[in-house]
């Protein structure tokens, strides 16, 4: 691993994640190609460990000459695929462009790999690797007494997201087992941390908690999903770099599954400890139980015992503490809330996905 292609590095986890490589690999080069859609954010990428050894480039997955060039300009030995459209309530109200990004940017990418390491070229396919950042969506929902997913779990998606990234897993393995592309593929549950876009759960109760606003909690808010501290997680795909097998698939969570309400009333308390002067005392009273979104999964929960018997890998941090960490981070960065906050696209996605929802049950 010399030249890295990440893309999709100025969202929440492929930030964190050249962060981290920076910082523990003294030698590599990143190259990070991101379109900075809505969820792009360069302020993420500020006051990297060595800015020296990254480079930004402003385009889309999709555009396979400027992918080509990248290739060849950097001698590109490994790629480290984050770019996608990830927002499950996006999804509902624009599929297209999931399909895009998702099924045809991860199409153009592999292409773009065969290519430049086919045949004679100066990186050959034993000294390289694409490794591809999925979901674990892709299985679909789980009844209250089902087993965890785990690397052998049928994929049965359920919104377009889940849908488009199961489509992307399957042309990686496909290139695997048709062209001999040396692949890894992650499959994680609910990343939570520093830079994560406040249109997700916990960012988004955090800054509605810290304003005063009402909390949308959907439906019963009796959902459960695995939440993964994001540094855990690009530890995590770290390791599967380093030592993974070639082919093969690694389940990642955090063994921490509480219902959806839970995860807000504890933020409503970490608020109350730490942001005591905020509107009201108690921010649980903010809670209000909205219209459920369409198609949403139950539950879901994932078994890590690949990934920390073959390489030694499991989560450190303990859904308090990640928790405690991450509102800490958000109040102490209200210019990078704000700058999000303030924005007109922000403010008119909010009012397309809440406005209409009213309270639920
Ligand atoms: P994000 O939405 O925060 O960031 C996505 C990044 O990709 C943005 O910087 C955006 O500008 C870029 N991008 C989007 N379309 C692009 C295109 N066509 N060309 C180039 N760049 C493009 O996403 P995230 O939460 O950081 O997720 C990263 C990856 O991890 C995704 O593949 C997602 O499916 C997967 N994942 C995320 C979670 C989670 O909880 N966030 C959980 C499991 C898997
Ligand atoms: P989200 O962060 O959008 O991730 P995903 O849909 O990929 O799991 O949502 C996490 C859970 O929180 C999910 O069950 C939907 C629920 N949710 C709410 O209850 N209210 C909200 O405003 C949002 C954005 C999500």
């Amino acid at each position: 691993m010399k030249n890295v292609l990440v893309t999709g590095g100025a969202g929440f986890i492929g930030s964190n994640f050249i962060h981290y490589l920076l910082r523990v690999e003294p030698d590599v080069r990143i190259v990070n190609l991101d379109a900075l859609t809505y969820a792009g954010n360069l302020a993420n990428l500020s006051g990297l460990p060595d800015e020296s050894r990254h480079t930004f480039v402003h385009g889309n997955i999709c555009d396979r000459a400027l992918v080509d060039g990248l290739f060849q300009r950097y001698q590109v030995d490994t790629v480290v695929h984050f770019a996608a459209e990830s927002h499950v309530d996006r999804s509902i109200r624009d599929p297209g462009t999931f399909v895009q990004t998702n099924v045809v940017g991860t199409y153009t990418l592999l292409e773009a790999a065969r290519q430049a390491w086919a045949g004679d070229s100066a990186i050959s396919m034993s000294e390289a690797r694409f490794h591809h950042v999925s979901t674990d969506e892709v299985f679909g929902t789980l009844g209250p007494a089902d087993p965890p997913f785990n690397e052998a779990t049928p994929y049965a998606p359920s919104s377009v997201y889940s849908a488009t990234k199961a489509s992307s897993d399957h042309l990686v393995r496909a290139y695997h087992r048709t062209y001999g592309l040396p692949v890894t593929i992650t499959n994680c549950s609910n990343n939570y941390g520093p830079y994560q876009f406040p249109e997700k759960l916990i960012p988004l109760m955090i800054l509605k908690g810290v304003m005063g606003q009402d909390l949308p909690v959907y439906g019963d808010g009796k959902q459960v999903r695995d939440w993964l501290y994001v540094e855990d997680h690009v530890e995590a795909i770290h390791q599967v770099l380093k030592r993974g097998d070639i082919g093969q698939t690694y389940c990642v969570g955090g063994d921490n599954q509480p219902p959806n309400i839970e995860i807000v009333e504890t933020i409503c308390d970490i608020l109350d400890e730490l942001a005591p002067g905020t509107p009201p005392a108690s921010h649980r009273s903010l809670i209000k139980h909205v219209v459920d979104r369409p198609g949403h999964d139950r539950r879901y929960d994932i078994n890590i015992q690949k990934i920390k018997t073959e390489l030694g890998w499991q989560p450190r941090r303990t859904l308090r503490d990640g928790l405690l960490a991450t509102v800490t981070w958000y109040l102490d960065h209200p210019e990078w809330v704000s700058a999000i906050s303030q924005r007109s696209d922000f403010k008119t996605w909010m009012e397309h996905n809440y406005s209409q929802r009213g309270g639920g049950k």
